[in-house]
């Protein structure tokens, strides 16, 4: 059935005559060499082959045709090492295709310094055939900008997961460690094959339990099933855990007792996790316990626990996502405000990882300040790749120009180009600890995403995150190939749909820089009158501050001024782009945008557009119905027919809402809200 579950791993047959071609390219294999990883390599590679050309090329001891597809590592392949690859700059998880000559015949070898870079090798070389591209003529090389390149699942142990919308959580923590749910293996070579090569498999908001010895031996199980796919475990930690499972008194990190805990259950993890990756905190955010609790800094926190697995090459991932209403600023300034002064305070193997906007995952945000603002401190990207503020997984909205955005924009921290990628990457201020991180959007359901097309949000986290400069259009383009036609009558109006689907989110949910505009709590759908509740940084009106004067915050001098903690034409940039104008100023009913309309006619003007550009989805999908099986078109068609009536309530129930305050009528040709 075509329920999604191949994700874009789906191998379908190739026509004629382009199967020929790749026949000729793969008539057999050669793999030299024997480890769990290469196994998974050749075993992906024949399952791919045959199921594109119809049967697997027959494995051979050595080249003994034309096209033979030749695997390994110099270090594990004498007929890899003969060819003397120029390997050497790829680093360990790089790659290199190319069609070589051997013993006076064509093959194509594909080589890597370790072996999983072999496995990504065979995933790009699979990937071409996938998008029809030429296989002869190959110089491919190709190695990861960024070192950890991570999902988050924000999985409890319990298996809800919090903001998920595809089901349950894939870990089945109840019969693990014995039952190893063959989905793993999916998961992994689903997450392999973009180069994720790390997960936290607990939510940040962590229960002290999973770090108690039958969850690690769960978690030992799911490492050992990730292992050969070059996928780390590892674990969020809960900051008080050495109170709530080690009897001791306190966490605070400074105390002996404490930091002996955390050693010893470091040690305790590795003895049955040998590569376990290290740790992801939340602390001292949203009721999260922590160093603070104990007057100590996040550095001091995020040491204790980085001294504790640096023997084992472990490391510490420490989260940025900090605010609290006791706080009289504005709440998108904390995390800047408190990081900022712990630039270089933090160990070697400490990275702290930040989302891609100041406030929560927003369809539009600026930039988080923090890139670029600590030098001596490497940052990691947190993307969300779960859907919690665009509709969850029932909308239609590719992510790709979201995640894209951000990277490109200039910080200015080092003169112009200095890009949030290139502080992701490492490369403006030299940090060999880079990462990036996707909160996770796999559950229990039988397409993984809980739609067909949230798989392109997991899928464009992977690419960027090996590559955060690819455009995600051309991710997009390679996604829908894969996952569902090479045809150009579909992927040309399905491309264009899915980049346009993020400004049409914006349009009808939070146009002009709005923000939070979400029901309380669950975040789903327009509440923009939420006000009171236990705290102010929660409510709509906290932020939109609509008045009969106007709308907006003032972020500017004349406001809280979060303007400043950018570089100044960073700030003067975000400030003057009309994208995010209700996001730093207030401003009044009838000032004039852009467009020449008053800024009350073009709010309408947005919202209508964003309906209508839903409409304009349905029709392109309706259309598209030759190109896709029955299944997944209906699917998908049904989750529009949702999405449009949705986006008809956001443009209703705003309009109606601002309107209270605005008091002015809708341009002439809008109909009111029904
Ligand atoms: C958001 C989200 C929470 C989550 C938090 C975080 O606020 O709504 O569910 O725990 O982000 O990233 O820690």
């Amino acid at each position: 059935a075509e329920d999604g579950y191949d994700l874009w791993l789906r191998y379908r047959p190739v026509e004629a005559p382009a199967a020929g071609a790749y026949r000729a390219a793969a008539s057999e294999l050669v793999v030299q060499g024997g480890s769990p990883t290469l196994a998974v390599a050749r075993d992906e590679l024949a399952r791919g082959l045959s199921g594109m050309l119809g049967q697997a090329p027959p494995l051979a001891a050595a080249p003994g045709r034309d096209g033979t597809v030749i695997l390994g590592t110099p270090a594990g392949s004498p007929l890899v090492a003969r060819l003397n690859l120029p390997l050497e700059p790829l680093g360990p998880d790089g790659y290199l295709i190319r069609s070589v000559q051997v013993d006076g015949r064509p093959a194509t070898v594909i080589a890597g310094n370790s072996d999983v870079g072999v496995l990504y090798g065979v995933f790009d070389f699979l990937r071409r055939m996938q998008t029809r591209q030429p296989v002869a003529g190959l110089e491919v090389a190709e190695a990861p900008k960024v070192k950890l390149r991570l999902l988050n699942h924000w999985d409890n142990l319990d298996r809800h997961v919090e903001r998920g919308y595809s089901g349950q959580s894939i870990w089945d923590w109840w019969r693990l460690p014995d039952v190893r749910d063959p989905r793993y293996v999916d998961y992994a070579r689903a997450s392999a094959s973009l180069g994720i090569n790390g997960t936290v498999l607990n939510n940040v908001n962590a229960k002290a339990d999973s770090l108690t010895a039958p969850y690690i031996a769960k978690a030992a199980a799911v490492a050992d099933v990730l292992r050969p796919y070059g996928i780390k475990v590892y674990l969020s930690a809960r900051f008080s855990a050495p109170i709530e499972i080690g009897g001791l008194k306190t966490a605070d990190p400074l105390d002996p007792a404490v930091r002996a805990w955390w050693k010893a259950k470091a040690d305790e993890i590795y003895r049955t996790i040998p590569d376990f990756g290290g740790f992801l905190v939340k602390a001292n955010s949203e009721g999260q316990p922590g160093p603070q609790d104990y007057g100590r800094s996040h550095a001091d926190g995020a040491n204790m626990l980085a001294e504790a697995v640096a023997p084992h090459g472990g490391v510490v991932m420490w989260r940025a996502f900090v605010y609290s209403n006791e706080q009289p600023e504005d709440r998108i300034k904390q995390a800047y405000n408190e990081f900022v002064p712990l630039n270089g305070k933090f160990r070697d193997n400490v990275i702290v990882q930040v989302k891609n906007g100041p406030l929560d995952f927003q369809p539009r945000e600026p930039f988080h300040p923090l890139f670029g603002a600590t030098p001596k401190t490497p940052l990691m990207m947190e993307f969300q790749i779960t859907k919690e503020y665009l509709g969850f997984s029932t909308h239609l909205v590719y992510q790709g120009p979201l995640y894209e955005e951000t990277l490109a924009a200039d910080t200015w921290r080092k003169g112009q180009g200095s890009t949030v990628a290139k502080v992701v990457d490492g490369s403006l201020f030299g940090h060999a600890l880079t990462g990036m991180a996707g909160v996770a959007n796999v559950g229990s359901d039988r397409n993984w995403s809980g739609s067909h097309f949230d798989q392109a949000n997991w899928y464009a986290f992977g690419r960027l995150a090996w590559d955060p400069e690819l455009s995600s259009r051309a991710i997009a383009q390679e996604w829908a190939r894969m996952t569902f036609s090479n045809d150009p009558r579909f992927l040309e109006p399905v491309v264009g749909m899915m980049i346009a689907s993020r400004e049409t989110v914006v349009d009808y949910m939070t146009p002009l820089g709005l923000h939070h505009l979400m029901g309380e709590g669950h975040h789903y759908g327009p509440a923009p009158w939420v006000a009171g509740g236990p705290r102010a940084d929660w409510t709509s009106v906290y932020f939109h501050r609509a008045s009969p004067e106007g709308i907006g915050f003032d972020r500017m001098a004349s406001g809280s001024n979060a303007v400043a903690q950018y570089a100044p034409e960073a700030g003067r940039a975000l400030a003057a782009d009309e994208k995010n104008l209700l996001w730093f100023h207030r401003v009044p009913w009838d000032q004039r945008v852009s467009s020449g309309r008053t800024l009350w006619d073009e709010l309408v003007v947005r919202y209508t557009k964003g309906v209508e550009e839903v409409s304009a989805m349905r029709r392109t999908w309706a259309s598209m119905k030759p190109y896709v099986d029955p299944q997944r078109h209906a699917e998908v068609a049904a989750y529009l027919a949702v999405q449009e009536q949705e986006a008809q309530w956001w443009r209703d129930a705003c309009i109606a809402y601002f309107q209270t305050f605005s008091k002015r009528p809708l341009p002439a040709g809008y109909a009111p809200p029904a």
